[in-house]
């Protein structure tokens, strides 16, 4: 199958530059830092929490108060953040709640692994972050231990083997929700869902990375669609803008240097804003289930500025959404009744009867707190109506 057109990649590299270049100003109505709200009701995991995004995400919602589990590969690295951490606590301050698990996203059995020793705790999990990915921007195509292109595996198959192994936590967890940390990216993405684990299609680093993000959309959509409104797991997806992090680990270090003095660049505080907000924002919540409401076939997407944004052209094919979402389910192994047969088990009205449903952003307490985040109403979605 051929790849995304040339006229579709340079529409895709224009949006990406001008998003780029205008994060800045669209942000311009958040604070550098978003405050921090009580969330000591909230259990939440998060990949990718030793370095950038991830890890100013997963302080600002321990700080918050929230039971924080640090999904990460290398567990020295997460323990030592942990401990600066909670040394950084000022006195008579109560410990942070976080623990660290460990999980390869590189191996699908480390993700089954991690997905068993949660579920056996038989904790409510309130909030899934997603956010562990890579782009490897030199070398040739690598393949994971599990024979898959590695992009593909880390930033989608992985993450979406590891939302469906916690979905019964996310069901005892209910009102509760999975962020997806997404990028700009998808808009240069290209998906073949027969090719997913690579190998058919010339590889360079920019489409492995640009086609993982935008098979993780595609395969949002189909997960969307498959949980019911009463379950009450939404599924949030977010660009969290260009950002000063080790993404760019693999470039050389004057590269590397450069692109660190960037000035238009988020720092991984502001980036994390975008994260924090989808993860602990009732408003987003509310959001998701009115766009479900009106039967609107698409997952919500937020840009970094807060707001909804639109998905790529590419992202809104619900055939090859259904394609992907096969693909994917075989790739990982796992039966293409998986949802059905989670809510089977876990019946939906019967989890939300039992737990206390809790709001994930409690008004009493926070009224008005980050109000001045959705004033501002969503042209994207009714520009796609
Ligand atoms: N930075 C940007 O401009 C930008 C823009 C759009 C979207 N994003 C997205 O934001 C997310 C976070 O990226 P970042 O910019 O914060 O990059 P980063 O600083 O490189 O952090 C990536 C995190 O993912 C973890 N990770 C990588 N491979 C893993 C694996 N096999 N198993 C488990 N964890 C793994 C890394 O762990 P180690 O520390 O062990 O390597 C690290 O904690 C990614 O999904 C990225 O695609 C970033």
């Amino acid at each position: 199958m051929a790849g995304l057109g040339w006229f579709d990649w340079i529409l895709g590299l224009l949006r990406v530059t001008f998003d780029t270049i205008t994060q800045r100003v669209k942000a311009v109505h958040l604070p550098r830092q978003l405050p921090l709200i009580p969330l000591s009701h909230m259990t939440c995991i998060i990949t990718g929490a030793t370095s950038g995004i991830g890890l100013e995400t997963a302080r600002h919602l321990a700080k918050s108060g929230a039971h924080v589990v640090l999904a990460v590969r290398n567990v020295k690295a997460a323990k030592n953040l942990l401990e600066e951490w909670q040394s950084g606590q000022e006195d008579g301050s109560s410990p942070l709640n976080v623990e660290v698990m460990e999980v390869d996203l590189l191996s699908l059995d480390s993700v089954r692994k991690f997905g068993e020793a949660w579920e056996a705790r038989k904790i409510p999990l309130n909030v899934l972050i997603n956010n562990a990915g890579i782009f490897c921007m030199n070398g040739a195509q690598k393949l994971s231990k599990d024979g898959l292109e590695q992009h593909m595996q880390v930033n989608h198959l992985a993450a979406a083997l590891l939302t469906i192994l916690l979905l019964p936590s996310l069901l005892r967890g209910s009102p509760s929700r999975v962020v997806v940390v997404n990028s700009m990216m998808h808009h240069l993405g290209f998906v073949d869902p027969e090719d997913l684990q690579g190998g058919k299609r010339r590889y360079n680093c920019t489409s492995g990375y640009s086609d993982s993000k935008l098979a993780q959309i595609l395969f949002c959509h189909m997960l969307q669609k498959r949980l019911p409104i009463e379950a009450g797991v939404d599924i949030i997806v977010v660009n969290p803008g260009e950002v000063k992090t080790n993404v760019a680990r693999d470039l050389p270090k004057i590269i590397q240097m450069g692109y660190h003095s960037l000035f238009i660049l988020f720092t991984p505080t502001e980036g994390a804003r975008s994260v924090l907000f989808c993860a602990a924002d009732k408003k987003v919540q509310e959001y998701a289930r009115a766009l479900r409401g009106l039967g609107y076939p698409l997952v919500p997407y937020f840009g970094s500025d807060c707001k909804p944004a639109s998905v790529a052209h590419q992202a809104h094919d619900m055939e090859k959404a259904q394609l992907v979402w096969q693909q994917t389910l075989k790739l990982v192994d796992l039966p293409l009744d998986c949802i059905e047969l989670v809510l089977s088990e876990n019946d939906p009205v019967e989890v939300i009867e039992n737990f206390k449903v809790i709001d994930s952003y409690p008004e009493d307490e926070n009224e008005g707190a980050l109000d001045f985040l959705m004033n501002d109403e969503d042209d994207a979605v009714t520009e796609i109506f």
